[in-house]
């Protein structure tokens, strides 16, 4: 048996999931990966959001809409295909790899294409990360507000080491929304991706109203496979507050550790890395 093949080390997939816009999504992708390399793990983002905002944020400035991108990455044809590693780019944070988005129509005519194809419609982007999985500890998807055939990718982008993410804020979200959600999550791990799990919920933009506490034990009764982050024991100090300085320092290209203001220095950069402390939960150290 070749123990160097077996022991690898191949990356944990997470996937950033809310069909809801605005929840937080990629605010949240770009602040882990931030906390994530800042303990030296070597991250690789992917955008899957024809929007491109955490390209936006990401991204050096000379990407331009030609440049080829994660959709080519996608592509169902062979013709077309481009390999991973010719479309990945360096960020603004050494460490941190994107996979980009570059043009929001060359995203949604490929989940077109992936729709069409004969095979492997769920597959496409694990088999375009597999030739990277070893050289990244954590790959992070950043998902469009949908619970399309691309969000069906993202989940079974990897076959044995991949958690879902939910991120929501504690006081806008439907009931329905979060049934088809779950419905979503769980079709994958039934059909696609057995080992696909829950990684947790993270509650954003907290204010600590009551109306906010009193609904925490409402989302944790729609998924009873995974844990609320926010909670009265700790007093809340997990859920990522309504800070709009937050905002302004991703807008400006900083991490929350490189902020000025010490309540995104100290509390905010705690948090998103005590979210990563767990992401990584159960993964053997560099
Ligand atoms: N904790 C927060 N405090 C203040 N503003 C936030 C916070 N999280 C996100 N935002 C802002 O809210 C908007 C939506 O967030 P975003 O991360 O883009 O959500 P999504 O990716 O789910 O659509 C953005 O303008 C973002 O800067
Ligand atoms: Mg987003």
């Amino acid at each position: 048996m070749n123990l160097r093949a077996t022991n690898r080390r191949v990356a944990r997939v997470v996937a950033a999931v809310m069909q809801k816009g605005g929840v937080g999504k990629t605010t949240t992708i770009i602040n882990l990966a931030r906390a994530a390399v800042l303990k030296g793990l070597r991250v690789l983002v992917c955008d899957l959001d024809p929007q491109g905002n955490t390209t936006d944020a990401l991204a050096p400035d000379d990407l331009d809409e030609e440049s080829v991108s994660i959709a080519d990455a996608l592509n169902p044809s062979d013709k077309d295909r481009v390999p991973i590693k010719e479309v990945l780019v360096k960020t603004i944070w050494d460490g941190v790899d994107l996979a980009p988005v570059t043009s929001p129509e060359a995203l949604a005519t490929v989940e077109e294409l992936i729709a069409a194809a004969k095979h492997g419609r769920e597959y496409r982007l694990r088999e375009a990360l597999q030739p990277v999985l070893g050289e990244y500890d954590l790959i992070l998807i950043d998902n469009a507000p949908s619970l399309g055939l691309l969000l069906v990718n993202a989940l079974a982008a990897a076959e044995d080491d991949e958690l879902a993410l939910v991120v929501m804020e504690a006081d806008r979200w439907s009931t329905k929304g979060l049934v088809m959600l779950r419905k979503t999550v769980e079709g994958v791990q039934r059909y696609y991706s057995p080992r696909l799990q829950w990684a947790g919920i993270l509650i954003s933009k907290w204010r600590n109203t009551n109306d906010e506490r009193e609904k925490l034990d409402d989302i944790a009764a729609h998924f009873p496979n995974t844990e609320v982050w926010a909670s009265a024991a700790d007093d809340y100090r997990d859920a990522v507050p309504l800070w709009n300085k937050i905002k302004t320092e991703i807008n400006a290209g900083k991490g929350m550790d490189e902020s000025s203001d010490v309540r995104l220095r100290v509390t905010a950069a705690e948090i998103y890395s005590r979210v990563v402390d767990r992401l990584m939960a159960g993964k053997e150290a560099a």
